[in-house]
């Protein structure tokens, strides 16, 4: 048996130094270590493809923040999603190069690992095909990816992370899509006051916070459920329609009019620094969206039943609000958005 390992060895050795040319360089390029909460919906199953790792994630990072992504080299991806807002930002849609404004607002980008749609109308089903949009998007970027590849091909500090990233390739298109998405896939949510509450770590809800709970599972929960506070379905709640005649929500993509004006459930975690809210930002506080709520939403034909065999409306005293939004404000990961407690 040792012989034979010997021999293979020695084989092997051989067929290495045969070839001259071909120089063996081995890139060390650990995959990132990753928290994974266990009661989290299921990872996208693209993240098994372009699993993040070490060069992966500090190239992404370096492309989330350049603005040599857009035309004229004044935004990045981290122009509109900012780390204090959660990846958000405070505006009430994108804005872009030259001050543009584009149709919707912007998203926190967190949590996406666990998602199984993106967008407000689920028109990308993987991370990896979603970077081109803002840099191809008329108010985001308005660049191209053979543009952006021209500005970063000579730069050094680049080409050595495409190198150590993508085990000793160049920079490509590929290579751009999937390092922001190894980047993206690490920026995981999971340490607000309502996870240390539920992995009993020393913290309890105040009276209010608890109430706020007890209500949230009794009128929000069927459509922000789960851990990430969204089933991931399309809903028309009938929140004030968007005046920009481009919009149509998710019949946008299907084209039926069963989905007009119907939007992904957002994520309510770090809701707190992602104000305003709303598919374009109508409303400027949470408590502009519970009176909303309360007083009763636009009619429309595909109106969700919870609202439609409601008189259109999710009723709410003075009290439920006030505690809502005390529990909601519990989904707040100070860490996340880089504030010490
Ligand atoms: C001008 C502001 C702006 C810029 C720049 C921008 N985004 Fe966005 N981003 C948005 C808006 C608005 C949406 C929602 C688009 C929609 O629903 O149609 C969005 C959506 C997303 C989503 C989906 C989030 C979700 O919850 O499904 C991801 C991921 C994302 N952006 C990443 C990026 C990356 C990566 C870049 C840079 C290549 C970038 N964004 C540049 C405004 C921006
Ligand atoms: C029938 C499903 C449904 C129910 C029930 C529901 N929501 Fe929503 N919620 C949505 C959808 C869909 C949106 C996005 C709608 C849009 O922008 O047009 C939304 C948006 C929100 C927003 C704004 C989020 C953001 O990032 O812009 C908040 C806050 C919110 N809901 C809280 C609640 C609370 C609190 C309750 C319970 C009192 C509740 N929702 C009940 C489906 C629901």
């Amino acid at each position: 048996m040792k012989n034979l390992l010997r021999t293979l060895f020695i084989v092997l050795l051989l067929s290495s130094c045969s070839n001259d040319d071909s120089e063996l360089v081995s890139y060390n390029n650990p995959e990132v270590s990753l928290n994974i909460p266990s009661d989290f919906p299921e990872l996208n199953s693209s993240f098994y493809t372009n699993i993040p790792t070490e060069f992966g994630v500090e190239l992404g990072k370096k492309l989330f923040t350049d603005v040599r992504l857009s035309a004229d080299n004044t935004i990045s991806c981290s122009s509109c999603h900012i780390q204090e807002n959660a990846f958000a930002d405070h505006n009430p849609k994108g804005i872009g190069i030259e001050g543009r404004i584009g149709l919707r607002n912007a998203p926190p980008v967190q949590n996406m690992a666990f998602m199984q749609v993106y967008n407000w109308d689920g028109n990308k089903l993987q991370l990896e095909d979603q970077p081109l949009v803002p840099i191809i998007t008329h108010e985001e970027m308005d660049s191209s990816i053979l543009e952006v590849i021209g500005k970063i091909e000579n730069d050094e500090s680049y080409i050595e992370l495409f190198k150590n990233a993508f085990n000793g390739e160049g920079i490509t298109a590929d290579g751009i899509y999937n390092s922001i998405a190894q980047y993206e896939y690490t920026l995981i949510s999971t340490n607000s006051k309502y996870d240390k509450v539920k992995r009993n770590e020393g913290e309890t809800f105040t009276e209010s916070e608890a109430q706020g709970f007890a209500v949230f599972q009794e009128k929000c929960i069927s459509c922000h459920s789960t851990e990430l506070f969204t089933d991931q379905t399309y809903r028309n709640i009938g929140f004030p329609i968007n005046p920009d005649t481009e919009e149509a929500g998710r019949a946008r993509i299907t084209g039926s009019t069963e989905d007009y004006m119907s939007f992904r459930v957002p994520s309510l975690r770090n809701i707190e620094y992602t104000a305003p809210y709303g598919s374009f930002g109508q409303f400027a506080t949470l408590e502009a969206v519970l009176n909303y709520l309360d007083n009763g939403v636009l009619e429309a034909d595909n109106l969700d039943p919870i609202l439609k065999d409601n008189d259109n409306r999710i009723p709410l005293t003075a009290q439920e609000k006030i505690d809502l939004i005390a529990f909601m404000k519990t989904l707040s990961d100070s860490e996340f958005v880089g504030l010490d407690d």
